[in-house]
């Protein structure tokens, strides 16, 4: 086997690896990608939405310098479904301890589905610069 042929092959045995680790993150540990949705509208107000026990759904308002609502307490093992906007500028949304990590854009809304299995007080940061008090938005759910 020449030179060339092995580089070929081991690229493609690389990209299978490649291939088969996406396949294993979307199906066996079920990671998904945030998403941009179109069927909610912009909302202006924040709510929490009890569906049934142990799921949720809380609208967030991201504004200069807040998340909207502050603070969220839930009951452990519940499944929250997540839905984001701002009236303002592009804010970000990360719940520490969790893979939650979403941007709050003007005019459209993101979602992202989380379960919250340990009980703890998860703090959520904006990870985007917006603004002059950027540094202190924050917002907490209570998990308990
Ligand atoms: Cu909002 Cu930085």
């Amino acid at each position: 086997m020449n030179a060339e042929k092995l580089a070929l092959n081991l690229a493609s045995i690389v990209l299978l690896i490649f291939f088969a680790l996406i396949l294993y993150g979307a199906y066996v540990k079920n990671i998904d990608l945030p998403t941009c949705i179109v069927n909610v509208k912009p909302f202006d107000k924040e709510r929490v939405v009890q569906v049934s026990e142990n799921k949720y759904e809380i609208y967030y308002i991201a504004r200069q310098f807040s998340f909207f609502p502050m603070e969220v307490k839930i009951p452990r093992n519940s499944t929250v479904d997540i839905y984001l906007t701002s009236p303002d500028v592009t804010h970000g949304f990360h719940i520490e301890g969790t893979n939650v990590n979403l941007m709050a854009i003007p005019g459209a809304v993101t979602y992202y589905r989380v379960k919250f299995k340990e009980p703890g007080k998860y703090r959520i940061v904006c990870h985007e610069y917006c603004g002059l008090g950027h540094q202190n938005m924050m917002s907490w759910i209570i998990v308990e």
